[in-house]
């Protein structure tokens, strides 16, 4: 059965881990993850943006897929489902759909705009017993090829929109999705210290975990981070073991063209990633 993130959280913040989110993008990534998860005995979370949920076929097979395998794999340790980045119209629909958490990213509106859509959807989820996450301070990217610097939030917002009741909150730490070029900062830690004296108990999440190195995403942790995203991680080594399969002739060598067997290495790499991510985070045997 799908679960909350809020219980999980609430411990990881409390016993100074992190819990991973990792992003599904087809059936073999979720088994994947789930199977890790399951034999290293650590709570996960399944993270899917909207894009992915689009590439899926939506958010109901999404669910349906996830459930079925937590039935069909014997799945024990708590699992949740969660939207990555939604917006509002996407938020509501994937908790129609049954997913068991989402996040709302109102950090491109106006404090107050982003203040009054939060707060809607804070109804709408305590109700349900869903958590959500809500983000402050943009986080950036690569877009086009052009890498966008990671903004710092203010920490005075993030404490507007962590009073709204939210269950974590996202902040912009000078952290960005995908490959970190090489003259990037690193992590303002400053401005992390500075959000946690003021939001207390709130579990904080960092985002773009590819490529942070160990002894950053640790002080994180030490200060207060207690969930973490990685996508671009599982798929630059999906990717690579998939290439490695491929220029070495397998797909040509008997059956190796089988999807089953062109397809295995790549989740073997996908495990080998999230069981690193999950020793790194400290979530092993914390299910
Ligand atoms: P990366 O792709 O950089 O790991 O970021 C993942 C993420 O933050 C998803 O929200």
């Amino acid at each position: 059965m799908l679960v909350s993130a809020k219980e999980m959280l609430t411990k990881a913040k409390q016993g100074k881990y992190a819990v991973g989110q990792f992003n599904i993008n087809n059936l073999e990534w979720t088994k994947a993850i789930l199977q890790t998860a399951q034999e290293l005995n650590s709570p996960v979370i399944l993270g899917v943006s909207e894009g992915a949920g689009k590439y899926m076929c939506g958010y109901t097979t999404i669910v349906g897929m996830v459930n079925g395998m937590i039935n069909e794999l014997g799945i024990t340790v708590p699992v949740a489902l969660h939207l990555d980045h939604g917006s509002y119209e996407h938020a509501k629909k994937c908790i129609e759909a049954g997913f068991s958490s989402v996040m709302f990213d109102g950090s491109h509106y106006s404090i107050e705009e982003n203040i009054a859509k939060t707060k809607e959807l804070v109804e709408l989820t305590d109700k349900l017993g869903l958590s959500l996450e809500a983000e402050v301070g943009s986080i950036g990217g690569e877009e086009d090829g052009v890498i966008g610097a990671g903004e710092c939030a203010d920490p005075a917002e993030c404490k507007m929109i962590a009073d709204l009741g939210v269950t974590m909150l996202a902040a912009g730490i000078g952290n960005i999705h995908g490959k970190y070029p090489e003259n990037w900062a690193g992590l303002s830690f400053e401005t992390l210290d500075a959000i946690q004296q003021l939001t207390g108990d709130m579990p904080l999440v960092l985002h773009g975990g590819t490529g942070i190195p160990a002894d950053m995403i640790k002080k994180a942790i030490s200060l207060g981070v207690s969930k973490i995203n990685v996508n671009t991680e599982c798929q630059l080594s999906f990717a690579a073991a998939t290439r490695k399969y491929v220029e070495e002739g397998k797909d040509l060598q008997g059956k190796g063209f089988d999807p089953r067997k062109l397809l295995a290495p790549g989740v073997e790499a996908i495990k080998a990633t999230v069981k690193e991510k999950m020793e790194l985070f400290g979530s092993v045997g914390k299910a």
